[in-house]
């Protein structure tokens, strides 16, 4: 979506429809009582008579007010003034870009970003509601086109702001495109999306940016390797495994970059220990860690970012087959270490192990894998927060900053050594599932034993990615959080 500025006197602004917030029990403020002025106390006489709606996200829409130039005017309850969080401001914003969506407008102008927010600047109140905005205008139409009765999305949106507040647009529209390719890639079938269409889009991602380079690792290049956890997951699959690079230089050759690493199942049957039948189309979903690095790597290519960076995207497709792994199969891991897989629907962390150990060649300052990984992360924490593990507390504060920062928020879990037992094998170095207590926690710890020495942080995203009932679909997160951590990552002092 093409975003603009414009300064004008809210009355004034020549739009499908102007977008104002109104708080509950305080008398207007800003544009809200530009408008009401212009109107000729219009505005107060419909909130007087109850025929506004002020409680927290509620839509009010209003027509043709005299001495207003919008054709529509749409009011957004924010509620209580004392309550509005970001989190709020947020469901705010959303709620616009919701009402916007479905229904007959094609363009719009907000502000929603005059409000103001606990302490956030204007730059990010503006750059928020922008990506908000797009996230909302989304709609999955590549198996399913429009049809001529569908509501037509938003094609642009202006903001009342200053041009000095022009860079927050750019971010926003950084940020945007992320969340898109990652939603995009989530919502694709896995009979389009496979790990070989996971590499083609890396490679198109390369050709879109001069300082983007990708290697494509196949069985063969793996197998040198001794990429064999990895190289387990995809035997059943007559889709064959790819390991993706992708390489993002924004500053010196030799800074040390960041690395993300993304768990790209492409569909998840379980393998011989095969999944229930009912809700299996979900595990479509499974490569949403990867499909977020990837979203966060465009981003970060879109905004210059300087910084180096690289993505590994771990893309195989889990399926039983007479030349699947199994149960009992003791399998060496790239690092050396042995596995005793005991189930093989613990596979994500059997493709991710063998891509952090990889990861070390780059010397990374920050190590972060993002991985749909564990059923018992969705029943820790729903569909709201995404799962942090780290050692490393710094590292593990940054990322729960950069996601409240985001609104798009995760919550730490321990990685405390207590739950290592829980990995102990018989026949190999550990075995590949921990058992039924802190599920998400014990598949931590399996991939702390891979990463050595390395700053490293797991995020399980298997909630928050996506969604099921009413509005399913892939939601892109944690594409914010990683965007936010990668900008504040630039925004810091380097060389660490
Ligand atoms: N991809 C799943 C985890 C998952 C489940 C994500 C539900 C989203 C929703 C993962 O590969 C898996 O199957 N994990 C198992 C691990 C178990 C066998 C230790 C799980 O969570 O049941
Ligand atoms: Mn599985
Ligand atoms: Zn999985």
């Amino acid at each position: 979506m093409k975003f603009e500025l414009n300064t004008a006197a809210a009355s004034l602004v020549d739009t499908d429809c102007l977008v104002i917030g109104v708080f509950e029990q305080i008398a207007l403020q800003g544009s809200a009582a530009e408008v009401d002025e212009a109107s000729s106390g219009a505005l107060q006489r419909l909130l007087d008579s109850g025929d506004i709606d002020t409680d927290w996200k509620h839509t009010t829409l209003l027509h043709g007010l005299d001495g207003v130039m919008a054709k529509r005017i749409l009011v957004v309850g924010c509620g209580n003034t004392k309550k509005f969080t970001r989190v709020r401001y947020d469901a705010v914003c959303t709620s616009a870009g919701v009402f916007l969506h479905n229904h007959a407008t094609t363009g719009a102008h907000l502000r929603l970003n005059e409000l103001e927010v606990e302490e956030m600047s204007a730059h990010w109140r503006l750059r928020q509601a922008a990506v908000s905005l797009d996230r909302a205008n989304y709609r999955y139409t590549t198996t399913k086109p429009l049809k001529n009765d569908d509501p037509e999305p938003l094609l642009g949106a202006s903001f009342g702001a200053t041009d000095d507040l022009h860079p927050a647009l750019d971010e926003a529209s950084g940020i945007a495109k992320g969340y898109l390719v990652s939603r995009e890639l989530g919502n694709l079938p896995p009979n389009i999306c496979n790990p070989v269409y996971l590499a083609e889009q890396a490679l198109e991602i390369q050709a879109d940016y001069e300082n983007v380079s990708c290697e494509i690792l196949d069985q063969d290049a793996m197998s040198s390797l001794k990429m064999f956890a990895f190289l387990s997951v995809g035997r059943g699959s007559t889709n064959p495994p790819r390991m993706i690079v992708l390489n993002y230089q924004g500053t010196g050759k030799d800074v040390r970059p960041i690395v993300m690493v993304g768990k790209g199942i492409t569909f998840d049957t379980g393998g011989i220990s095969l999944k229930p039948g009912p809700n299996m189309e979900q595990m479509k979903f499974d490569m949403g860690g990867a499909a977020s690095v990837m979203g966060a790597f465009v981003t970060c290519a879109e905004l210059q970012l300087p910084i180096n960076l690289v993505c590994i995207v771990a893309a195989a497709e889990n399926m039983p087959d007479g030349d699947a792994f199994r149960p009992g199969d003791v399998i060496t891991s790239m690092s050396g270490k042995t596995i005793e897989v005991l189930n093989t629907d613990a596979e994500g962390r059997l493709v991710l192990c063998d891509a952090l150990t990889y990861s070390r060649r780059f010397n990374p300052t920050a190590l972060i894998d993002v991985a749909t990984l564990t059923g018992a992360c969705v029943v820790a924490l729903g569909h709201h927060a995404s799962a942090i593990m780290s050692k490393h507390d710094d590292l593990a504060d940054e990322l729960v900053e950069a996601g409240q920062e985001a609104v798009d928020r995760g919550w730490r879990l321990p990685l405390w050594n207590d739950y290592q037992s829980q990995l102990k094998s018989t026949f190999a170095d550990m075995k590949n599932v921990g058992g039924m207590p802190a599920g998400s926690v014990t598949a931590g710890c399996f991939l702390s034993r891979f990463t050595d020495t390395m700053r490293w942080a797991h995020i399980d995203c298997a909630g928050s990615t996506w969604k099921w009932g009413g509005k399913e679909g892939s939601t892109g997160r944690p594409v914010g959080l990683l965007t936010q951590f990668l900008i504040n990552q630039a925004n810091s002092t380097p060389a660490r």
